[in-house]
């Protein structure tokens, strides 16, 4: 991040060191200023504002609008553009770092954690000022409005996240640790103040914040995509990629043999990691490395399953009689990835096998893969498989019930055939992903509410009474 910083500035310093002294008096205030809104700038790439604020398909930079799915409904990321009138233009630095570091807004009411100011909350002194001065001196206004966020009741009560942050905000700035090297320190500061990389990767409770301790990064749902474990455990981590498998993952989304992204993942690549300087992605995998493992009981990790199906008969699926998934693969997937699964050479199109996709514990990623396609660029260049869950898509709309043969033919040939797609898993894949406890409570919250309102209004009727009966 800073090698640009410093080009930026000596480009700067370059441009202004001809005119009078007069002049140089003004670029002495100025030249702080600038490479300040450039530092604001990096950051806003390595904490990938855009990917919320910045409606997808040619939205205005930063004009919001665009609506995060949540389990309970759409989340609208809100217009913080410096406009006055529908953006953040009027905060202050004081207000623009309690929406950070707080989630609070200028009006005083509570933003939802689908704004991650869990992980910003870190973010020191320095750099909150720096982001305050890009938004404010580098953004263009947008003075449009966006649509209201509209969560059913009772999570429509914004008050009621003053209660979750008192149990789950840990609002405390990043403390670097004094027994790790520098860039550890660093690469922990990318992931956790910045990237928020565990808002994704780790399990979440209840109550849908993040579990704190050992389950640090050991895994989480995103929706129908699961991020998988990525702490430094060799089987179920990431132990067992090299630095450079984990640098070029971030960098362009594919290692050969081992993974490529969809996804949220994708979209965390194409708006922010693969813009990073090398070093910053370096501090990563350092800090990647050393975070606590997480273990399990898989015999091998998820890229190590499977391999090329030779068998001719075996490839036609004849010698399992006709089977259901071989002709969905057969139809659907092998003119790219190929008979046999290999993919092609240059890994354009994938192989099947030693694919964390089919190799996992479960099959999230595949049937999500299946569901959604693959969309990401990187360095300019799309890469692309096209949804087959699609509803728009008649050639290619494939059913609950193919999705399910389909994931098992591919599961039994080419990954971890322990795993099992029901029709009911793609069903449920479909519709978002697994409700976490909180919406499946939603129908016994209100008449919980009600009766607990009930109760309190009885007791005070018979307070009342009582009080009433003593005055006589
Ligand atoms: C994962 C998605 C996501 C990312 C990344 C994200 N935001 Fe947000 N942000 C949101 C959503 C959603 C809201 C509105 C939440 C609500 O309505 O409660 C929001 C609200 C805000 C607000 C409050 C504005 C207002 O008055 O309503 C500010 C300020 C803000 N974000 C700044 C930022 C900055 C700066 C970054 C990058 C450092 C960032 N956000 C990154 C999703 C995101
Ligand atoms: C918005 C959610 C999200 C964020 C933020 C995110 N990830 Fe991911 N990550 C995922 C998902 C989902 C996958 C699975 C993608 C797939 O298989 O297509 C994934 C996959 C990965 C993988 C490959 C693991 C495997 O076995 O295939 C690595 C490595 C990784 N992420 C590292 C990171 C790091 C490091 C960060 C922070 C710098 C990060 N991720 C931030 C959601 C996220
Ligand atoms: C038009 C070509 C094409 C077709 C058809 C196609 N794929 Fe893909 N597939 C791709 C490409 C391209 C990628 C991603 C490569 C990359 O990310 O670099 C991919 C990636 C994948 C992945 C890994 C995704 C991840 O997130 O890790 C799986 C699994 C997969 N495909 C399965 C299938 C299945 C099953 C079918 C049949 C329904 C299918 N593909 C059809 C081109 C295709």
């Amino acid at each position: 991040m800073k090698s640009q910083g410093c080009a930026a500035l000596s480009l700067l310093l370059s441009l202004c060191a001809c005119p009078g002294l007069a002049r140089a008096q003004d670029t002495q205030d100025a030249k702080p200023e600038a490479a300040l809104i450039e530092r604001g700038r990096q950051l806003s790439i390595a904490a990938d504002c855009a990917a919320c604020h910045t409606a997808p398909k040619g939205g205005a930079p930063f004009a919001g609008g665009y609506g995060i799915e949540s389990p309970m409904g759409d989340i609208i990321a809100t217009n913080i553009t410096p406009s006055q009138s529908h953006g953040i233009g009027s905060y202050t630095l004081a207000q623009f770092r309690a929406a950070l570091r707080e989630g609070v807004r200028k009006d005083g009411t509570h933003l939802y954690p689908a704004m991650p100011y869990t992980a910003y909350t870190q973010l020191t002194d320095a750099d909150t000022q720096a982001l305050y001065a890009y938004f404010m001196h580098a953004v263009k206004p947008v003075d449009q409005p966006v649509a209201e966020t509209k969560l059913p009741f009772p999570f429509s009560i914004r008050a009621s996240m003053a209660v979750w942050n008192a149990l789950f905000l840990k609002d405390e700035r990043f403390k670097p640790d004094p027994a790790q090297p520098e860039l550890v320190n660093r690469g922990a500061y990318l992931s956790n103040a910045l990237a928020h990389c565990s808002a994704c990767h780790t399990p979440r409770n209840m109550l849908m914040a993040e579990q704190v301790g050992k389950p640090f990064l050991s895994g989480g749902s995103v929706g129908p995509w699961f991020a998988p474990n990525i702490t430094s455990d060799p089987v179920q981590g990431v132990g067992g990629w090299s630095d450079d498998e984990l640098l070029q993952y971030m960098k362009t989304g594919r290692v050969q043999g081992k993974a490529q992204a969809a996804g949220p993942m994708a979209e965390a690549i194409e708006h922010s990691l693969q813009h990073l300087p090398d070093e910053d992605l370096k501090a990563i995998v350092a800090y990647l490395k050393q975070v606590a493992p997480v273990g399990g009981d898989a015999a091998k990790p998820r890229y190590g399953y499977g391999e090329a199906a030779h068998d001719e008969f075996d490839m036609r699926g004849l010698t399992q009689g006709a089977d259901a998934g071989w002709r969905v693969f057969s139809g659907s997937c092998a003119h790219c990835h190929q008979a046999n699964g290999t993919g092609t050479s240059s890994n354009e199109y994938p192989s099947l096998f030693n694919n964390t996709a089919t190799g996992g514990d479960r099959a999230d990623n595949l049937i999500a893969t299946i569901l959604h396609g693959v969309n990401r660029t990187v360095q300019g260049k799309p890469h692309f498989m096209p949804a087959f869950g699609d509803e728009a898509s008649y050639t290619d709309r494939l059913s609950d019930q193919e999705i399910a043969d389909l994931s098992n033919y591919v599961l039994t040939r080419y990954g971890n055939h322990a795993v099992k797609v029901s029709a009911d898993d793609v069903r449920v894949a479909r519709e978002g992903g697994p409700k976490p406890f909180l919406v499946k409570a939603r129908p016994a919250m209100v008449p919980a509410m009600v009766l607990v309102a009930l109760l309190l209004l009885a007791a005070v009727i018979a307070l009342l009474r009582r009080r009433g009966q003593r005055a006589h």
